[in-house]
């Protein structure tokens, strides 16, 4: 199989999924339920979703056992972006080529949207296509990874830094955070969805997440000035004009550019150990580098 048409399988896999555990439209209230489901689907490039799918095959994780942790992934991730357009975060009005949630709805519905979706996510966790161990392990690694100590604590030092000068470092640990740790996560429930992987294992798969989760958002801050609105389906240019702090305003384009084949190269490095068994995984780390939007 290639490539495309690996990630094609998969990408349809996912959609079905997310078709069915999220609550259908028109169960009550079906308004939060219809901007939910407007939100998640027909959209995004599901990159956490391949990951967890990839990392799967390192550990024979059923085809469903990974649909299901994927799923709960996305509903994480759309929540954060919903939540990351709003009007007191970064007041975005076009996402995956569609008007935001608070644009097409109301503010209080993109607010309840987020904190739906975030419930689902966990709901979607305790799927009986799990075992009781699976269950507990995957909804701690999602729950670390969308945290304080993660996502929500990134997000959090994103907006306490506009207007402000971040050295290199702040920015690195930013990023990780608001970016890298659901990638990592998206990982790591992949293995941990199938046989129970070996700490060696586990831990090339975090150098292999370190690498790609920090490329990932150095590559969204490239883009950000590179690309334009119609070919992300997001607002262009919106970082330098917000006074944002990004890879590219403090070490320039060409350093940017230059980071992530460093990072895309050692995300290949990490994967080593596992031969022709992690080709997926190194195929979606030149995805998240050499993407266009
Ligand atoms: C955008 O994420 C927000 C970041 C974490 C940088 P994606 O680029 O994965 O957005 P979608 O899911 O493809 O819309
Ligand atoms: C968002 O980072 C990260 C999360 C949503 C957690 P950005 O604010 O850079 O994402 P975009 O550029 O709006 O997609
Ligand atoms: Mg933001
Ligand atoms: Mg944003
Ligand atoms: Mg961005």
């Amino acid at each position: 199989m290639t490539f495309d048409q690996w990630t094609r399988q998969v990408l349809d896999r996912v959609e079905s999924a997310l078709d069915h555990y999220l609550p259908a439209a028109d169960v009550q209230p079906a308004p939060l339920h219809d901007a939910m489901r407007y939100a998640v689907l027909g959209g995004g490039k599901r990159v956490r979703p391949l990951l967890c799918h990839a990392a799967g095959e390192l550990t024979n994780a059923a085809p469903e056992a990974l649909d299901a942790a994927a799923c709960a992934l996305e509903m994480i991730h759309v929540y954060s972006l919903v939540h990351d357009d709003m009007p007191c975060m970064d007041d975005d009005d076009m996402r995956r080529g569609k008007p935001t949630v608070h644009v097409k709805y109301d503010e209080p519905t993109a607010l309840l949207v987020g904190d739906a979706l975030q419930s689902q996510a966990f709901v979607t966790l305790t799927s009986d296509v799990f075992d009781a161990q699976h269950q507990a392990s995957l909804v701690r690694e999602l729950a670390l990874a969308s945290g304080s100590i993660g996502m929500a604590g990134g997000q959090a030092i994103d907006l306490a830094s506009v207007g402000h000068a971040l050295t290199r470092e702040q920015l690195e640990t930013m990023h990780r955070l608001k970016t890298g740790a659901l990638l990592r996560a998206a990982v790591r429930m992949g293995a941990l969805a199938g046989e129970t992987p070996s700490a060696d294992t586990l831990a090339a798969l975090d150098k292999y997440a370190a690498a790609v989760g920090l490329a990932f958002q150095v590559v969204d801050d490239i883009l950000d000035v590179t690309a334009d609105s119609a070919t992300l389906g997001k607002t262009a240019g919106k970082d330098a004009k917000d006074g944002k702090p990004t890879y590219v305003s403090i070490i320039g384009l060409d350093a940017s550019r230059a980071l992530a084949q460093q990072l895309r190269a050692d995300a290949h490095a990490a994967l080593e150990p596992f031969g022709a068994r992690a080709q997926r995984l190194a195929e979606l780390a030149d995805l998240v580098v050499n993407r266009v939007s």
